[in-house]
């Protein structure tokens, strides 16, 4: 999401006559936006600020320097006061205000606006969208209500909050025209999305995706990040009907045991989830699925790790993300106790992902000698190559010949690695 973020800014601040520079060393305005999802994450922003300041420029004259994203959401005006360069402070809710915070901070001191507006910021961006890539971001939704106990998402996105469904249409149309084959719908959690159809009628995302899919010339849909809890049957049966929703879903669980799960405020267990992902492969038997997964959560045994070591075996994820816990101030978690040993994470994580690996590469393995259509989103390495994605979201390294960036090829998959496949472009299969 911080990177359609950072596109929308980048927008905003082209219809304010700037434009973008090549490297921060050119820019007179430096953008940092922010993650503070763990500790590692948000302490790289204070990292970054002294790389900026000690930078060589050919100006010679310092930019103005902004913090953006939910590190500037969750520290305020403390960003300022710990690193004094920087200009201006601005949340993931107040972006579009930034022309007028920039012109603000031209006085010395630092513009801090960390609001929540109730005026939406997407109707203050620009509609028109830049060039965009083959497979294109879409925010339909922000925030969360969740509250897991260890996360700061719903204090820095703030509550759940859709958008309109005909903006999102408009700027679906807008994302088409610019060359995007492929939309994700993005949100914290994507599959509470909720709207008004185009006859007045109460939808979900399975109503929105349905109503994008008939987008002339988006071949592609897909969605992330999804709550296992908000799984309908609705979108469960657009998986099985909707052509152009890919048969991949992102559904993280975090844990395998249903005792930490329910530490972690998941409002939902181990058993419910497997049910949920029978659902979903009864209507669509060869859907790939991916997950998130935390290690070392407050009071985590051996066995519950274990538990988790053997869900990732049984599932078969095609991909997955694993984090060792990070105590964020202000989370229920945070003060638990128990509080896992940093030696312990490591050793979790490090068997963890090896479990992980090794099921990506039998899901990557198992495709070898399937013809799959491909995506092609950028070049490669090599000449002539390019990199896409098939359905199930694998990155295919092809020999392009004449197919370029954002046609959809036929491939024939040869080889695999745990990360990627290498393929051969079928002739003449185009399927743009
Ligand atoms: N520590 C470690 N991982 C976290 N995540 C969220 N909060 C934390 C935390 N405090 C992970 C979850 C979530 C993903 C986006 O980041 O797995 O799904
Ligand atoms: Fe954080 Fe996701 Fe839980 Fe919301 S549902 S609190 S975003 S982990």
């Amino acid at each position: 999401m911080n990177v359609y973020d950072s596109e929308r800014i980048g927008e905003l601040l082209e219809a304010s006559d700037m434009v973008a520079a090549k490297t921060s060393e050119d820019a007179d305005v430096v953008i940092l936006n922010t993650c503070h999802i763990r500790e590692k994450a948000a302490e790289k922003v204070y990292s970054d600020i002294g790389r900026l300041k000690a930078s060589k420029r050919k100006s010679g004259v310092k930019p103005v320097i902004v913090v953006a994203g939910c590190v500037a959401q969750a520290e305020g005006a403390e960003i300022a006061r710990r690193a004094p360069t920087v200009d201006v402070v601005v949340g993931p809710q107040a972006y579009h205000r930034l022309p007028a915070l920039l012109a603000a901070a031209q006085g010395g001191k630092a513009a801090v606006d960390t609001d929540m507006p109730l005026d939406p910021k997407f109707d203050a961006l620009p509609a028109r969208r830049r060039a965009v890539p083959p497979s294109a971001f879409l925010t339909v939704q922000e925030g969360c209500d969740k509250f897991c106990t260890f996360c700061v998402v719903p204090y820095t996105r703030g509550a759940e909050v859709s958008r309109p469904v005909a903006d999102l249409i408009a700027e679906a149309r807008s994302l088409v025209a610019s060359g995007a084959r492929e939309i994700v719908l993005l949100g914290q959690n994507v599959n509470a999305f909720h709207g008004t159809g185009g006859t007045g009628n109460a939808i979900t995302l399975a109503g929105l995706i349905r109503e994008l899919a008939a987008l002339p010339g988006l071949a592609r849909l897909r969605y992330m990040t999804s709550h296992p809890r908000d799984m309908d049957d609705a979108l469960i049966a657009a998986h099985a009907e909707v052509p152009e929703l890919m048969p991949y879903l992102h559904l993280p669980v975090q844990s395998g045991s249903t005792r930490i799960l329910k530490a972690m405020n998941r409002a939902h267990t181990v058993d419910s989830y497997l049910a949920t992902l029978d659902r979903l492969r009864a209507v669509r038997p060869d859907i790939a699925l991916s997950g998130d997964f935390i290690v070392g959560f407050p009071g985590e045994t051996d066995q519950d790790f274990a538990d988790t070591v053997a869900l990732v075996k049984r599932v078969g994820y095609a991909q997955a993300y694993s984090f060792k816990y990070s105590p964020r101030a202000g989370t229920p978690a945070a003060t638990m106790e128990n509080q896992v040993p940093e030696a312990v994470m490591e050793a979790r994580l490090a068997e963890l992902q090896e479990a992980i690996s090794a099921g990506a590469l039998a899901f990557n393995r198992a495709s070898v000698g399937k013809q799959v259509d491909v995506l092609l989103e950028r070049k490669g390495r090599r000449p002539g190559q390019l990199i896409g994605k098939s359905p199930w979201l694998q990155s295919v390294h092809v020999a392009a010949g004449d197919a370029v960036i954002g046609d959809i090829v036929r491939v024939e998959l040869r080889d695999a690695q745990p990360n990627s496949l290498e393929g051969v472009v079928l002739a003449h299969a185009r399927a743009a």
